[in-house]
């Protein structure tokens, strides 16, 4: 009787330390942060057709990125609540909390992944020259020498036309837009002679608007990546994002969205 004592002392003792130890690793798994529970809240600048526009008949957004954050919030039993916001300022937005991610085909660059998070791509893009139909000179990139060019300021069409004077010595001027329409008003007022922009977007606005513009492609251009952007202090939901990106993927959702967009 009296070694019993001792032992059933030390029983609970060692399971005291198991129970501390296991609170210790669900600690550890980190939980995912929304800023209003419930949602998955998406910062996008809505004028990006055919990933984000607003739908002229329903008044409703719409688009390739809206569908895929529908589908991504509804697998993790939320709903997707959109917040319209200016490319500008759509980092900061997601460093001041406003939204959990952004989905705006934004591509992956290195200078963002300092800010942000990424998740892994969701499709693949590069910049087009596009210019008036009537504008006939521009065949490649060197002919952008002595022409006015259009981009939407701080997206990678921004940086390759700045790319295109500092390290091929093009002498274009750019001008710069806060949205990607402004841009291509400017092209067809004639206020610039090009735009750069996103290829997919360009081939939407040469389809919506036949004979008006002409689309030049050039190998200058490298393939980009759109990737999910995610809080740095948020890794459970890039984690759980990538997990259901891959399931998209993999059961055939994800092909449906694409033809639904890009079918033809
Ligand atoms: N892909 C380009 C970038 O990341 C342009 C994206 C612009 N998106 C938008 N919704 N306006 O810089």
């Amino acid at each position: 009787m009296k070694k019993v004592v001792p032992i059933l002392v030390l029983l609970a003792a060692l399971l005291l330390l198991g129970c501390t130890q296991q609170a210790e690793q669900k600690e550890e798994k980190a939980q995912i942060k929304l800023v209003e529970p419930g949602y998955l809240t998406v910062g996008s600048d809505i004028a990006y057709p055919p990933f984000e526009f607003t739908d002229e008949k329903t008044g409703e957004y719409a688009g390739f990125d809206i569908d895929l954050m529908k589908e991504i919030a509804k697998r993790m039993g939320l709903e997707a609540k959109f917040v319209n916001t200016a490319w500008d300022g759509i980092i900061p937005g997601l460093l001041a909390h406003k939204y959990d991610v952004i989905c705006s085909a934004m591509t992956i660059t290195e200078e963002r992944a300092k800010q942000v998070d990424f998740s892994d791509p969701y499709f693949e893009a590069k910049q087009v020259i596009i210019t008036r139909a009537d504008e006939t000179d521009i065949q490649d990139v060197e002919d952008l020498n002595g022409k006015v060019v259009a981009v939407q300021q701080g997206t990678t069409g921004d940086f390759a036309a700045q790319r295109l004077k500092d390290e091929k010595g093009i002498q274009l001027e750019i001008k710069r837009f806060e949205g990607t329409p402004e841009a291509l008003m400017a092209v067809q007022k004639g206020d610039a002679d090009a735009a750069i922009i996103d290829n997919f977007v360009a081939y939407i606005a040469a389809k919506e608007n036949p004979g008006l513009y002409r689309i030049v492609e050039s190998d200058e251009f490298a393939p980009e990546y759109y990737g999910i952007a995610v809080n740095k202090d948020n890794p459970a939901l890039l984690e759980k994002i990538n997990e259901v990106l891959k399931e998209i993927k993999e059961d055939g959702t994800y092909d449906k969205i694409y033809n639904k967009w890009f079918g033809e």
